[in-house]
């Protein structure tokens, strides 16, 4: 009988997969040494094919076993030798000829993002495809309401069901779904896609909207100042952005105010900071008490307050970008002289917020 003791010695030795194979395929294959021994078994005599059968049992057992900690093995060294070679050193200096760019409106999103992530708001999201109830009726805008017409929405054939559809509008929805889903205290934002039916130098068909929500039992109008100042000043990088908080009217919000901040407009260019004129900037207000109650939050024990700001109108104040059509050209020119290099990473402590 062969020697397995030598079959084993070579799996262990075994350098490739391949190797390893090829004596599997000589000891156990269908014509393999080990296969043929045990088929010569039935012409021994009952007492010889007893004690033959067990050595060649106990044979079989140790050839497999070697095979599979030899597999195991090859399998560990072909790993440990892809990882060497995908090792990339991030210690090297940044190749200068990348060309990519960071297009202003992820830019701006990031530096929203990080601003809020400091202060401990999470980020939600929410369908682009929206039911007319979250985009509308939940956030106590009715049927009818004048507030619809507003909004020049693109509907979508109805869904099956009887639900009206339509892209959103506004990130608004996004309260809703949230308030639903999750017991307070929330404290989110919602950067994200919007769309409605307008096209000129200052609107897009498709445009970009970050909304804000706090619900908690002493969430108050203080907590809605005092946030968003701080918010405007980190991100216009202004210790002394004047903010002033004018009232104003929207349907989910009771009482509303819209927030301006300061400019100046001498000599016809417009330059954000004290300066003594104003511009719009965003909506807020204190969540209305229907709107909790459509979600299941009993306003009598919990108060919330929330903001809706549009991203590429924040980020042509910011970086000096006079058209908003531009940002949807893919004209690398453009992307070239207002997009950003993507190791530029926005953060309160460093880079384009500081
Ligand atoms: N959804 C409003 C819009 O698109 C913006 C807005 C205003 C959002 C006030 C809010 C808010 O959350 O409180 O015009």
């Amino acid at each position: 009988m062969e020697n397995f003791d030598e079959v084993v010695k070579e799996i262990a030795a075994a350098a490739s997969p391949e190797a390893l194979e090829a004596i599997r395929v000589q000891v156990l294959g269908r014509r393999g040494s080990l296969t043929l021994a045990m088929r010569e078994l039935g012409a021994l005599d009952p007492e010889q094919r007893r004690k033959a059968g067990a050595a060649l049992n106990v044979a079989k057992d140790r050839v497999t076993a070697a095979l599979t900690e030899a597999t195991a093995r090859l399998g560990r060294s072909a790993l440990e030798e892809r990882l060497a070679g995908e090792r990339a050193d991030v210690t090297l200096p940044l190749s200068f000829d990348a060309t990519g760019r960071i297009h202003p409106i992820s830019q701006t999103i990031d530096e929203i993002v990080a601003i809020f992530g400091e202060m401990g708001f999470a980020v939600a999201e929410g369908p682009h495809i929206e039911e007319d109830f979250y985009n509308f009726t939940a956030l106590n805008i009715p049927p009818e309401h004048p507030a619809r017409q507003e909004h020049d929405t693109f509907y979508l054939p109805d869904r099956p069901d009887g639900a009206r559809l339509a892209l959103r509008t506004h990130t608004s929805p996004v309260q809703i779904r949230t308030m639903q889903a999750q017991e307070p205290p929330i404290r989110i934002i919602v950067p994200g896609r919007t769309f409605r039916c307008d096209h000129d130098a200052t609107h897009s068909p498709m445009f970009h909207q970050v909304e804000g929500l706090v619900v908690d039992r002493t969430t108050q109008m203080g907590h809605l100042k005092g946030c968003l100042i701080e918010f405007l000043r980190a991100f216009f990088g202004l210790d002394d952005l004047p903010v002033r908080f004018r009232p104003s009217y929207f349907p989910f919000t009771e009482p509303s105010a819209e927030v301006d901040i300061g400019c100046s407009r001498k000599g016809g260019e417009l330059k954000i900071g004290a300066g003594g004129d104003w511009l719009e900037i965003l909506g807020s207000g204190m969540v209305h008490p229907q709107v909790l109650k459509n979600c299941g939050i009993d306003p009598a024990e919990y108060q919330g307050f929330a903001f809706g700001m549009g991203i590429e109108r924040v980020a042509m104040l910011k970086y000096g970008i006079p058209d908003v059509r531009a940002f949807y050209d893919s004209d690398l020119r453009w992307l070239r002289h207002y997009g950003f290099l993507p190791l530029d990473i926005p953060s309160l402590v460093r880079g384009p917020l500081s």
